[in-house]
Formats: C-alpha cells, structure tokens, sequence
C-alpha cells in the first residue's frame, strides 16, 4: 500500500489547459508522473488521486487513515474555502498532511484568502507552481528518512 497519497481536488485535471496565466501550462499528468519519479528514486511508494467529488475525497481520506498511508499531500483546489466536509474528514484520519496551492491564493479574490485546512496542515505551499508539490514531497522523503 501507498505510503503517500498526493490528493487534487476539482478542476485539477484541467490543469494545462485551464486559466493558465494562473495554473501554467503543466498538466496534471506530468505534476503526477514527476511525483512517483521521485518517490520510487527514494523507494517510497506514492498514490495519486484527483477528483471532481468531495465524496470520493472523503471516501480516499477514509481509506488512507487505515490503510498504512502515512502522509497526505492535498491540493483541495476550490473544496479549500468550502468544504468542512474534507477538512473533519482529514481531522478524523489524524494522518499529517500538507496543503499545496499552485496559485498563491492570498493575492487573488478575498474568498480564497480563507482556508479550512491550513489550521491543521503541518505546512502550507502556495504560489510555487507546481514545483509546490515537489518541494512538499521533498520535506516529506526527508522526514520519513
Ligand atoms: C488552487 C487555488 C484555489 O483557490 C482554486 O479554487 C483551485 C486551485 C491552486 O492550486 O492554486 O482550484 O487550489
């Protein structure tokens, strides 16, 4: 079983063809491949998983919390400044988990200046691109060993 799961939220998918004066131009395959690149060179297993849903979230949260997952790397995307849901769901897990933004969302509109995760990530990334999930999963491979 993956020790770490990367988890996208909606409209993440669409990343390189999405607002990409925001997003870029790297899409969320290439995030994801350059991801398990790195975590099988340091022979940790990773799991990525995106979706459009807050139910499948949650429902992959729920089965990371038993399943010998051992950190999170979220990118909640849109379910950051909505959804209690997600966040209880990670609360209940007690998994540590980091929360990745690609844009910097605190130079953008005031809405997503708020965050029901970032009280309870143990670090926060944003406006790093997508480089802010390498730089996460950097950290994270430097605690595990
Ligand atoms: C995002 C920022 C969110 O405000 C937005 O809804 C997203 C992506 C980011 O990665 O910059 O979908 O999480």
């Amino acid at each position: 079983m993956a020790r770490l799961l990367v988890l996208h939220g909606p409209n993440l998918n669409l990343l390189g063809q999405r607002e990409p004066g925001i997003y870029g131009d790297v899409t969320l395959d290439a995030i994801n491949t350059k991801l398990e690149q790195l975590a099988g060179e340091a022979g940790v297993s990773l799991r990525c998983f995106q979706s459009n849903s807050e139910a499948e979230l949650i429902e992959a949260i729920h089965n990371a919390a038993t399943n010998g997952t051992e950190y999170v790397l979220i990118n909640p995307a849109a379910f950051t400044h909505t959804s209690i849901a997600l966040r209880d769901a990670l609360a209940a897990s007690e998994l540590p988990f980091f929360e990745i933004h690609i844009s910097n969302v605190h130079a953008r509109e005031p809405f997503r200046h708020t965050s029901y995760f970032s009280d309870l990530a143990q670090g926060v990334i944003c406006g790093f691109g997508p480089q802010g999930y390498e730089l996460a999963l950097g950290h994270v491979l430097s605690q595990i060993q």
